[in-house]
């Protein structure tokens, strides 16, 4: 066994170097880091090559004391920590007092610097962690740090650079985060002689997401605010349609700090669930304020890594901060007309005997914050299902008040049959939204409130006029595919059965058949009754009550899926089959409803606050009465 060796003083700077600074982004977050704790208002950073042979950041910030400046290059110096009781309850970036001590190791540092109460300021000089030069010079307040070649002295860490792009583009990465993180200082970046990017330092959050996503990004933003336990959650969060097609643009700051929280991830994804298209993220940026104590940011070396006390109310707050968001901010996105064009003469025109009729809704108002309220109102468990024989047979009651609202809707419809050439009056529209308005929900502008229904195009969009000013275009299938969804989720583990009279064989190729008998019970929790009927033919004796027609196509497109997805998660896969048995249940495009049964829809889809489909597509979109006057020339 060799000998045992206290290392010398310069290799284990080299070592303990290594653990702080990586690359020159490693070296830029804790620079910038220090320009932020220093009070300053504007902040430069400047790099060439990447950050590899040039980095400089200025700031106008407190500066540092002549006296104090070569201490500050000493390992384990802070102005930031004192005791062991100051390191419960960090309220600064920094405190670890090792990032100028490790850049100094590796590196060639010039530092120039002067406080408020100097006359002269301090220029320093230090290279491999070696004092070079330490005299006065003339500088404004605040202070600039120049790192020059580095890794100079490590050719091992030089190796693992990467392209001057890449590290670059690392340095931008950093800059951008603390520039979200600090929107009340300007943040200006320069590369290689460019001005990359530049934020107003005028403390708006949006402003600052402008500078560094740009226009497009800052238009689809929904803002955020929210407190729950104590726990502070503000900012931005993107619109369901603008949504991402990875995570790369999900920003969270946990007390000013950029931070990677799978906590708060899982939050905002959990609260867009059903918002967003499969392989779609949302994007945001998001601010969280705990009480410094409840936190530790002294689990890693680059502070990344925070570890809560409590994750819980965390997750909770950021989950209810985005969900109140989505459901109050996310309004139908407004259908564009193009400039106005002649219009063509139709080859036919055909005039029904009857105009359609038009009936009054009244609308629900939107729910109030509590999506716990939320679910709840959507949660049945009535699993008596009256199966009707009509398109909406799935149309189940799910409340007291409900049964009451639809009575009261065909009540109209009686009132209004095909020949009657009057719209109901309006009382009776009062009267069903008097019991539309249950408690979870707040009532609002009457003005607003009304919904009329028009009509419905292509056996498709139903046209509703929404108050006086706005058409909405809804699409029947998918909204009537996410209430189903819905539905069934809240019964989930208990979905109603039907037994078939005589059951069903499905014939499956050998790989499907394996993956459904090794799905059975999967397949009890969503309502199927499949049995093994040997030689690869599986027999249905049951499906959910909600599906009506064509069993066999529904198992077999089900055992493609279980053969293709046999590693999925069982939530996942129980989540398919409730996206899968939705839809085949809903009312089709092209298929023809009544007046009655659309109107029903649209009384549910507002109480149910339904606004995507399970897939993430929006169910209805808005006409303005202004762009259509103005199409028209009348404004
Ligand atoms: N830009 C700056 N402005 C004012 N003081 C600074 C600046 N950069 C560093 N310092 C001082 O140098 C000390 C050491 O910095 P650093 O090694 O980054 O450790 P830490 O930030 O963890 O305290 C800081 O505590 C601070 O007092
Ligand atoms: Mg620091």
């Amino acid at each position: 066994m060799p000998k045992i060796n206290v290392l010398d003083k310069h290799v284990s700077e080299l070592i303990a170097a290594g653990e702080v600074v990586e690359r020159p982004a490693s070296a830029a977050k804790e620079l910038l880091e220090n320009t932020i704790d220093s009070g300053a208002t504007a902040v430069t950073i400047e790099i060439k090559h990447g950050g590899v042979t040039f980095m400089r950041v200025t700031d106008n910030g407190c500066g540092i004391t002549r006296e104090d400046v070569p201490r500050a290059f000493l390992r384990h110096a802070t102005s930031k920590v004192c005791s062991q009781d100051d390191l419960a309850k960090i309220s600064t970036l920094g405190f670890r007092g090792e990032a100028l001590a490790s850049i100094a190791a590796v590196s060639h540092v010039e530092l120039l610097t002067r406080t408020r109460d100097e006359l002269a300021g301090t220029h320093y000089v230090i290279a491999g962690g070696e004092e070079i030069a330490c005299d006065d010079a003339g500088c404004a307040e605040g202070t600039t740090f120049v790192m020059r070649d580095i890794f100079y002295n490590t050719p091992a860490r030089m190796k693992f650079l990467k392209k001057d792009v890449t590290e670059g583009n690392a340095v931008a990465g950093i800059t951008d985060h603390e520039a979200l993180a600090h929107p009340e200082i300007s943040f200006r970046f320069l590369r290689d002689g460019r001005e990359a990017l530049h934020t107003p330092g005028d403390g708006k959050l949006k402003d600052a997401i402008f500078a560094v996503y740009g226009r497009e990004f800052t238009q689809a933003l929904l803002p955020v605010r929210y407190e729950l336990n104590g726990v502070k959650v503000w900012g931005f969060i993107s619109k369901p349609v603008a949504s991402r097609a990875n995570r790369s643009m999900q920003n969270f700051f946990l007390n000013g700090r950029y931070v990677k929280s799978r906590t708060a991830m899982v939050a905002l994804e959990e609260a867009y669930k059903g918002c967003l298209m499969v392989g779609k993220f949302p994007a945001c940026v998001l601010h969280i304020k705990v009480n410094f104590a409840s936190v530790d940011v002294n689990v890693h070396p680059n502070k990344m890594e925070v570890r809560f006390m409590n994750e819980k109310p965390v997750f909770e707050a950021v989950y209810h901060a985005v969900k109140t968001a989505l459901q109050q901010e996310d309004a139908p996105s407004l259908l564009k007309l193009k400039e106005a064009q002649p219009m063509r003469k139709p080859a036919s025109f055909h005039v029904p005997a009857v105009m359609p009729e038009q009936i009054m809704l009244q609308k629900t108002p939107p729910a109030v914050h509590d999506s716990a309220a939320f679910e709840q109102n959507v949660v049945s468990n009535d699993s008596k299902i009256p199966v009707k024989q009509n398109t909406f047979q799935n149309e189940i009651p799910n409340s007291e008040s409900e049964k009451t609202s639809l009575k009261n809707s065909e009540c109209k419809a009686e009132n209004f049959t095909e020949n009657s050439p009057q719209a109901p009056a309006p009382n009776s529209a009062s009267q069903v939204s008097d019991t539309e308005v249950s408690a979870p929900y707040v009532q609002q502008n009457e003005a607003d409130a009304s919904l009329k229904l028009v009509g419905e195009a292509f056996d498709t969009y139903i046209i509703v006029e929404q108050g006086n000013e706005e058409l909405r275009f809804i699409d029947k299938h998918a909204a009537h595919e996410r209430m189903l969804y819905e539905k069934l989720r809240a019964q989930s583990g208990n979905i109603p059965q039907q037994m078939l009279l005589s059951p069903v064989t499905v014939t499956l190729s050998k790989d499907e058949y394996s993956a459904v008998l090794q799905s059975l019970d999967l397949l009890a929790q969503a309502g199927y009754a499949v049995e093994d009927f040997g030689d690869g033919t599986v027999l249905v004796r049951g499906v959910p009550v909600m599906l009506q027609e064509n069993i066999e196509g529904a198992v077999e497109e089900i055992a493609g899926y279980l053969a293709e997805n046999r590693t999925s998660l069982m939530t996942e896969k129980l989540d398919w089959l409730y996206h899968n048995i939705a839809c085949r249940a809903a009312v089709k495009a092209g298929d023809t409803s009544t007046q009655m049964e659309l109107a029903q829809l649209v009384i549910r889809m507002e109480k149910e606050d339904i606004r995507y489909c399970p897939h993430g597509r929006p169910v209805s979109i808005v006409l303005r009465r202004k762009d259509l006057e103005h199409q028209f020339g009348r404004i």
